[in-house]
């Protein structure tokens, strides 16, 4: 069995984050949302070859971060270049001479789970050998996805995006197929957003009646396509961190509660870290009260802050803001700078920054 990843997208509504990124490399809990993935297929399941489908604007970049990555020794890669965003059943249609006469799972890259859950599923296909199993997720509004109608176990249908949706299970954006999805996606048309949709040509199968299985999430499950989503992604992911592993010394002007991962040559000085938090190698803090739900790439440079459920990518540097930083999303190489002499730590007022790479803000 193979696997089939996307990566394409053009990742709108995460902008300006993904000015300079795909959204697959942007990093939950200091990894991005491609490797989390590979964790999970490598953990999960016996797949050892997976064909990643990349946009042309992006697609290097995909490319030379799995080269560089330990998944190369475990996984072969085949790398596709999709060139226009013409659907998710026109990316599996590509994959098409990689995947040849093998089962295999389909994965959207901008998709989180817990652990666990993708092996129950790929359990569920491997025995029962349907034409298609799709993972479903049950939430509260399924209006922005795809959505599948069930009962006694059978799928009965499935629609993309509806106005008024029959059920509220949503196709997660996980799924697996027998290699006769390509003739299902030879037999679908553009939808009304001119893409070929892969919820229709399972759709197709199910009409020409033929064996569509699903399997429901229990646990947690997000789309990182939205910055709301990577920090929740990020939470659920920090609560998962077992004990601590603090690989740097501080002294007693360092106060730390609740699990916290620390890599080696971090500097911190009076301050408070309130985990769940990780803090990635060379990063400096000063006079902070971080946490929870906090991840800070390598790096970092925070001077006189509060900051909690945020992430802060490589090389940023933060110093006397005001109040709370909550619920923010900080770029690689952003600098906000104000000067010390508006610094307070007193305020409680919290504000949400979403900042895009390199961008610079400092006060004189
Ligand atoms: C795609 C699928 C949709 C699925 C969703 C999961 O939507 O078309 O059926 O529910 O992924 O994230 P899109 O991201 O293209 O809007």
């Amino acid at each position: 069995m193979k696997a089939v990843i996307l990566s394409g997208g053009s990742g709108q509504r995460l902008a300006p984050l993904t000015n300079t990124i795909t959204k697959q490399l942007l990093p939950v809990a200091n990894k991005p949302t491609l490797f989390h993935i590979l964790d999970l297929i490598k953990e999960e399941t016996q797949i050892k070859s997976i064909c990643i489908v990349v946009s042309e604007e992006y697609g290097h970049k995909v490319k030379e971060s799995i080269i560089n990555s330990e998944y190369k020794k475990h996984f072969e890669f085949d790398f596709v270049f999709q060139d226009k965003p013409l659907g998710l059943a026109h990316a599996v249609q590509i994959t098409n001479m990689h995947m040849g006469n093998d089962p295999f799972l389909m994965f959207l890259g901008d998709i989180l789970i817990d652990k666990g859950e993708l092996k129950k599923a790929y359990e569920q296909f491997i025995k029962n050998k349907p034409e298609s199993l799709v993972v479903l997720k049950e939430i509260e509004d399924p209006r922005p996805y795809g959505i599948a109608e069930v009962s006694n176990g059978k799928v009965l249908k499935l629609v993309e995006k509806p106005q008024e949706p029959k059920s509220n299970l949503c196709l997660s954006g996980i799924y697996f197929f027998q290699p006769s999805i390509f003739y299902a996606i030879a037999n679908i048309k553009p939808s009304y957003r001119g893409e070929l949709e892969i919820t229709d040509a399972v759709d197709f199968q199910i009409q020409e009646k033929k064996s569509v299985e699903y399997y429901i999430i229990k646990s947690w499950w997000f789309d990182i396509g939205t910055p709301e989503n990577m920090i929740k992604s990020n939470e659920a992911l920090l609560n998962k961190l077992a004990k601590n592993n603090i690989n740097s010394k501080f002294n007693q002007s360092v106060k730390i509660q609740g699990v916290v991962c620390i890599d080696q040559n971090v500097t911190i000085e009076d301050s408070e870290i309130i985990g769940p938090a990780i803090i990635a190698k060379n990063s400096y803090l000063k006079g902070c009260k971080i946490g929870p739900f906090v991840s800070l790439g390598e790096n970092v440079y925070l001077k006189n802050i509060k900051l909690e459920n945020s992430i802060i990518r490589e090389n940023t540097k933060i110093t006397n803001v005001m109040g709370i930083i909550s619920n923010s999303v900080f770029g690689k190489n952003v600098e906000l700078s104000l000067s010390d002499n508006l610094k307070d730590l007193t305020k409680t007022n919290k504000t949400k920054y979403i900042v895009g790479d390199d961008t610079k803000c400092t006060s004189l």
